[in-house]
């Protein structure tokens, strides 16, 4: 029988995986496997610890619900979120830059006509968006998937609220024949993520802030291209340096301008002062994978 101990439980521990079939989940369990032992010889951890961390991992698991996603949010606040999305998402210079998805896009969203407001009369100020997409020659990318959601004045996402009959503030759009897509809205604002779960506590137990800068989300598909997902943030926000999740790059804040009280670009007359969003996505080629 062999001794193990301090010294050898690593490699035994990796014995056991050796007949694993499958050569990428041998990979990714030996690097755990490594890295959490490695951790642990680091840390000296204790018991007492070591029963807050896996208590903390229980109630994470257990708060996890629906449009509830605590597991999403510890990704997303450890960076871990947008380092995948950075190692993935390598494209070329020029390509539009990608960001967190989040956990308040929902699958399908209702298709609209151009020119629809998906605020509902949702309380804001108004908000113009005219932006346009390319494929990766920078030609204009016709009748292009574009689905967008936001969050509202208050900060919460459709999907957080219980008085709401329909989405709102969220909806799939198509380009036209120039790659042009316009549609209305109200400007979004600056909002905490869910903070009243296990994350919140690490937030709170570390100093530091819950909050997200205001954005817009964006998810483009195009047969041939990356899917594109990502945001364009309202510039200057006071969270863009401090984001909770990492998620600001610098191309991608725009200035949503003010507009005075007066016919839009759309023929709407607007009797208040109103926002303008204008911005050109590239995107990039379909990255081909050695691993789906
Ligand atoms: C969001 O932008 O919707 C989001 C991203 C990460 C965590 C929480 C919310
Ligand atoms: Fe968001």
């Amino acid at each position: 029988m062999q001794e193990i101990g301090e010294a050898n439980i690593t490699e035994a521990v990796l014995e056991r995986f050796a007949e694993t079939p499958d050569a990428r989940l041998k990979e990714i369990l030996d690097a755990l496997v490594k890295h959490l032992h490695a951790f642990v010889r680091e840390t000296e951890i204790t018991f007492d610890e070591w029963n807050v961390a896996i208590d903390f991992l229980t109630r994470t698991g257990q708060i996890s619900v629906g449009g509830r996603q605590e597991f999403i949010l510890l990704s997303d606040t450890l960076g871990v979120s947008m380092l995948v999305d950075a190692i993935n998402h390598r494209f070329p210079e020029g390509a539009t830059e990608s960001t967190v998805l989040g956990p308040f896009y929902v699958d399908n969203p209702p298709e609209f006509a151009q020119g629809f407001d998906i605020s509902r009369g949702q309380p804001g100020e108004p908000l113009f968006v005219d932006v346009a997409v390319n494929g990766p020659g920078g030609k204009p990318a016709a009748n292009v998937i574009v689905d967008v959601w936001h969050s509202d004045t208050e900060g919460f996402y459709d999907v957080q609220r219980t008085d709401l009959k329909e989405p709102t503030l969220r909806g799939r759009f198509r380009t036209d024949g120039q790659g042009r897509l316009r549609f209305w809205s109200i400007l979004p604002s600056p909002y905490p993520i869910p903070d009243d779960g296990p994350v919140g506590e690490m937030l709170a137990a570390t100093k530091r802030h819950p909050w997200r800068p205001a954005h817009l989300h964006f998810m483009i598909a195009h047969d041939g291209c990356e899917t594109l997902i990502t945001h364009l943030f309202v510039d200057g926000d006071k969270y863009l340096d401090s984001d909770a999740v990492f998620g600001v790059k610098r191309s991608l804040i725009k200035i949503y301008t003010k507009e005075a009280a007066g016919p839009a670009p759309d023929g709407r007359k607007m009797d208040r002062p109103w926002r303008m969003l204008t911005h050109t996505f590239r995107l990039a080629p379909a990255i081909v994978r050695k691993r789906a």
